[in-house]
Order: C-alpha cells, then structure tokens, then sequence
C-alpha cells in the first residue's frame, strides 16, 4: 500500500446553519448526562471530517489534535479504512458474531501478531474483549490473578486504566485495598526531588525495596501494570532505563508485567508500541482505540503460559465486531507498510521543538514534554510558584494559541496534544535521518531481546 494524499475536504463557506448548531447544543446540554466531559470544552457539532479536520454543522472547520483520544492513527475517514469497511458490508458477512470464528477476525489476528514484540508474539494468545479499553485492562487483571493465584496489584500514582472497577482501582486518585501504588517517574514532579535517570532510579529502588520488604505491607502481586507513557496522567513519558528496570524486577519476582498500550498503541509514540523503545518484553499487552481503526475494538495479548483461565473466565456480548476488526486489520498493515511510526517520531520531534519555543518566554507553560505524537504541556500558575498547578487548562488561557487537545495531568494542568500520526509533512533529510537512527536502534534491541 502506498501513502495516498488525500484530496483536502471541500471547502464549505462558513456559513449561518440557521441556529441548528445552537439548538443541538442547547438539546445536548439539556437532555445529556451532567458526567458528558469533551462536549464541555468543545461546543462543536461534527458533521464531517477527514484527515485531521472536521467540519462543524455550521460550516466552521477545526484541526483535530485529539485523534478521538487517540483512536484515530491514520485520522478522520482514511480511505483504506473506509474501503476495509465497505468490503465487510458488501460481502454479507455478519457483524456480530460473539467471539466466534471468522475471516475478519484471522485476518486481523494475523496482522496484530505481525506487529508485536517478537518475544511476546511467538506463542501469544489473543482474547477478544468488551470493546472499550476499559475491560481489555479488567481481562488482563482478572487474567494474572488466575494464573498466580495471587490477588494484589502494583499499579503507579497518575496512571489511568480506565471506568470500570477493577481498572478505576488501579488508577492514581483510588484507594484501593490490594493495590501497592507505586511512584512513577515525573521529571518535572519528581517525588525525590531530584527528577532525570536519578530520579528514575530512585522509583525503581523504591518499589524493588518495598517488594523485597517483608515488612514493606505490600499484598502478594499478581501483577505489575503499567502505561509505558502516562496519557491521561499528563503525558509523561517512561525513560526506557526505568521500564527495562521494571521488567527485571517484575521477571525476577514472577511477577506478570501488564503494558497498558490503549493509549500508546499503533506508531502514536513513535515505535509500534510504545515497549518497542526500550526492548521491553511485557507479559501481557492491553490494546483498543488505534486497533479497530477508529471503531470499538478491544484485546489482551499474553503469553501462552498465562493462559489457564477457564471457558467464559471473561465473556461479553460485543466481542466479534467485524467491521471494527477489518478496519483495524486495515489501519494496523497501513502503519506498519508505510513506516507511519517512525514518521510519528520525526513529525513529534518537530512539534516538541516548536512548542518549546512557544513556551520560551511563557511563564505560565512549566514544560514541554512527549513522546512521538503524544505531547504534553505542563501548565503552572506562575504567580503562585515557578511550578505550582495551573489546576485546569481553562484557567491558564493562551493555551488555546498551542491548538491544545484535551486536559490531563495532576489537577488537570496539562494540555494534550495527539493529533493523528499522519499528519503534517516530512522533509526528506528528516525522514532519512529517522531511517538510521531506526537502524541504530534495532541492533541493540534485538540483541536484548535474544537476551531474554
Ligand atoms: C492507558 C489507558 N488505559 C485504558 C483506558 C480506557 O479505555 P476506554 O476509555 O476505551 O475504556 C484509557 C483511556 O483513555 C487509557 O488511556
């Protein structure tokens, strides 16, 4: 498959919609749960889009640095996925079929394993989850508990797994009993005070420590789960060190090491997956969003060993969604034929650099931090203390000048920037510069990997 240029979308005049946007908005807002979220900061009612645009019913166009909270790899209508998507329609296959055999679902299995860490896929199992990322992580929790037997978790302040209970405790903010909440590193708010690969090191001792400690009250770990950057947590990257740090405890323990790469998945960081930078081999692997191609596709993938739950141990009736799995097949073989995640690492670089020097001289933005095309800016209240929270992006302004996604962080002080991974051009000597250091990095990884 080659990299198609899209056309650009018809330009349509902004126009009066004759108030329809208002009165949709003004229904919405009636009639829509107080818990809505995104439709609070965005007033905008789509109508189409394409690429990294939408058009708004009234005629007005936007440029989407949210990628649908990161479903959206290739972006808005991607032809390939839109013809992946019409193919299931015209031949008649079911759409549904409970977590049966099909086609689709081979073919998007194929594809999945092609794309993993060499180390997990020979011999991965697959499970078909609930489509929303939220139970792929309950799957993978209830997954290593059976085959430990054992029930506590390590999880990490500001990590997000998601809405559901099991997955709500694992996430910083909850007072779990069973979960050890371990420090993840944060440069900018170091919990040691000292930030950088001291820092890091500093989180990794501190949870080797605690878990050689019998005293140290931390319940027998079924596993460790952790997101290789933290998305919701503000965008704060793993230092690869750290992770490789954290496979070694985890391995020496035998203790089932979870990546939680729903948000991370699919090229967004610059790598396939985000484990890929570090060499890390996970045990278990969480994936949705990017997956089904911008449709409701959900799985964990696991070594084989850990595979000795029992029939319906996890069940769910959305499990066999067949135009989720083909465009998902679909987006999965664009990324990886056309290189889309080392493009994601060039064109992130360049958004990092230009977003420092709009933050140069800008008090009220503390940092500029990502990885590939997951970007983060930290925002602080300047006034109050050179990093003291902003304590929502709506209270910071300017910000909007950045084209900032979605709030995340500690106090909702960061701004997310994730716009899709085809976006903006790629120079040439960049991408071949991109190229080698691909070249560089792959040596060494597969090395490591033999090693383990
Ligand atoms: C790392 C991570 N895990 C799990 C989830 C939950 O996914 P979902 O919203 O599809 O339930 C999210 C959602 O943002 C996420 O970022």
């Amino acid at each position: 498959m080659a990299v198609t240029q899209l056309p650009p979308m018809a330009l349509s005049a902004v126009s009066d919609d004759g108030g329809a946007t208002q009165g949709i908005l003004r229904r919405q807002a009636l009639r829509e749960s107080a818990a809505r979220s995104y439709a609070r900061a965005l007033p905008i009612v789509p109508v189409r889009a394409r690429g990294m645009t939408i058009e708004g019913a009234d005629g007005r166009r936007y440029l989407d640095c949210l990628s649908g909270a990161g479903a959206l790899t290739l972006g808005h209508n991607h032809p390939v996925v839109l013809e992946a998507i019409r193919a299931v329609l015209d031949s008649e296959a079911p759409l549904q079929v409970l977590d049966l055999a099909t086609p689709v679902k081979d073919a998007f299995t194929d594809e999945l394993f092609a794309t993993l860490p060499p180390g997990l896929a020979a011999g991965a199992r697959v499970q078909f989850c609930g489509p929303a990322g939220t139970d792929a992580v309950e799957a993978a929790l209830k997954l290593v508990r059976i085959a430990t037997g054992r029930d506590g978790l390590l999880a990490f302040s500001g990590a997000y797994h998601g809405m559901t209970a099991g997955a709500l405790a694992a996430s910083g903010g909850a007072c779990a009993a069973g979960v050890t909440r371990l420090p993840f590193p944060y440069d900018y708010r170091c919990p040691f005070g000292v930030g950088g690969e001291r820092g890091a090191e500093l989180s990794a001792r501190w949870a080797e420590k605690l878990l050689d400690d019998p005293k140290g009250g931390a319940p027998d770990p079924a596993g460790m789960i952790l997101e290789p950057v933290q998305g919701e947590g503000g965008v704060i990257p793993a230092p690869d060190g750290w992770l490789r740090r954290m496979r070694e405890i985890t391995a020496a323990r035998s203790i089932p090491l979870v990546a939680d790469e729903v948000q991370t998945g699919v090229g967004r960081t610059g790598a396939f997956w985000a484990v890929d930078h570090s060499g890390t081999v996970p045990d278990v692997m969480v994936l949705s969003k990017a997956i089904g191609g911008g449709l409701p596709l959900a799985v964990v993938v696991y070594r084989e060993e850990l595979d000795v739950w029992p029939p319906g141990a996890h069940a769910g009736t959305f499990r066999g969604n067949q135009l989720a799995m083909a465009a998902g097949t679909a987006t999965l073989a664009y990324v990886r034929e056309n290189h889309l995640a080392q493009r994601a690492a060039v064109v992130g670089r360049r958004m990092l650099e230009r977003l420092r020097r709009f933050a140069a001289g800008r008090p009220q933005i503390g940092e500029v931090r990502g990885r590939g095309l997951m970007i983060g800016l930290e925002l602080v209240a300047p006034e109050a203390g050179p990093t003291a929270e902003a304590g929502g992006i709506a209270e910071a302004g300017a910000i909007a000048e950045a084209g900032a996604g979605a709030e995340a962080g500690q106090a909702g002080s960061a701004a997310r920037v994730g716009p899709a991974a085809r976006v903006g051009p790629v120079a040439d000597a960049d991408w071949e510069g991109a190229r080698a250091a691909q070249a560089r990095t792959e040596h060494p990884r597969s090395r490591w990997l033999q090693a383990k």
